[in-house]
């Protein structure tokens, strides 16, 4: 059992975690993630490490609420209890000094790009992010990544804080007045097959940071397919980052949607729940 140390929201639906696991917190490194089930009878989730402290023996990790899991997730609090943090997972993010690396999260995509952003600015690396939400509500771990990087550039989709538009209209505008010698793009699959699309014709190397479905997160089950230069890896354990120009999109995002109609139900039963047991709890009041 992994006992939750703090649990804070960071936008709407989207939570982090400080989750005791202190060997995993040793070992980790940019880029790798961890397997997680609520209970024994829960299902298995992948989550990108954050963050960690090996001293306090943590790891951090943020939730988007958008599934029955996540949901359930996301009701968890400080002082209670995950059975399975399975991990580090996957192989860690290549780093190296590129020359100025652009680090991309897209929405949520920002808690994925902020560990290897820190370790691009380590290697010396001049390291400029962009984040992006949908709106200001949405622009997550701005400060963190004002800590971590030379410059950060925020984009809103609806304008209401930063550039107006998505995250690519700011890369298309730096890539336009200086040289750029990395990019690495986290987010919505649009969101990454849109970066792969400015970057591929200039020939700026481009990583992008896969999250296909996931079940032992080992190589073993085959359920994290994706098509990376014509060739079918396992993302699990030979990614989650692949160069951007050669991932298959359309194919992902497929097989991301494989299990929609299945997911609506058990978010729709799972509301169904949590609705008895608030009649129930009104009438005991009463
Ligand atoms: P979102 O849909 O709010 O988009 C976030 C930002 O991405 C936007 O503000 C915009 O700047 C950019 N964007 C979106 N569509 C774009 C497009 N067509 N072209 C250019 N830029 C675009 O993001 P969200 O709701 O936080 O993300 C949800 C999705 O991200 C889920 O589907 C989730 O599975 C996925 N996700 C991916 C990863 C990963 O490792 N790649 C990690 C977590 C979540
Ligand atoms: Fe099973 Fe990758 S999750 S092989």
């Amino acid at each position: 059992m992994h006992k939750i140390l703090s649990a804070v929201f960071l936008a709407p639906e989207i939570k982090r975690f400080e989750v005791e696991a202190p060997k995993i917190a040793l070992k980790r490194k940019p880029g790798q993630f961890v397997i997680i089930r609520i209970d024994d009878e829960g299902e298995r989730i992948p989550l990108t490490i954050a963050d960690s402290d090996a001293s306090k023996g943590t790891v951090t990790i943020i939730v988007q609420g958008i599934g029955k899991t996540t949901k359930q997730l996301n009701a968890l609090g400080a002082g209670e209890f995950i059975s399975d943090v399975v991990g580090p997972l996957g192989r860690p993010s290549h780093i190296e000094n590129f020359g100025t690396a652009i680090s991309i999260g897209g929405g949520v995509g920002a808690a994925i790009a902020y560990p290897t952003a820190v370790a691009l600015k380590e290697a010396g690396n001049h390291t400029i992010s962009i984040i992006g939400g949908r709106s200001r509500d949405f622009v997550i771990l701005e400060d963190e990544m004002r800590r971590a990087c030379d410059e950060v550039f925020v984009t809103t989709d609806d304008g209401s804080y930063g550039r107006r538009g998505f995250v690519t209209g700011q890369l298309k505008e730096l890539i336009a007045t200086r040289r750029i010698d990395f990019v690495l793009a986290v987010g919505p699959i649009p969101m990454m097959s849109a970066v792969a699309d400015v970057t591929r014709d200039i020939g700026i190397p481009t990583v992008v940071s896969l999250n296909p479905v996931m079940i032992d997160g080992t190589g073993m089950c085959g359920g994290c397919r994706a098509t990376v230069g014509a060739r079918t890896v396992f993302v699990c354990v030979e990614g989650p980052e692949f160069n951007a120009h050669e991932v298959d999109f359309s194919t992902l995002d497929r097989r991301n949607k494989t299990y929609w109609v299945q997911e609506r139900q058990a978010l729709a039963e799972h509301r169904c729940h949590l609705e008895d047991a608030l009649t129930e709890k009104l009438q005991e009041t009463r």
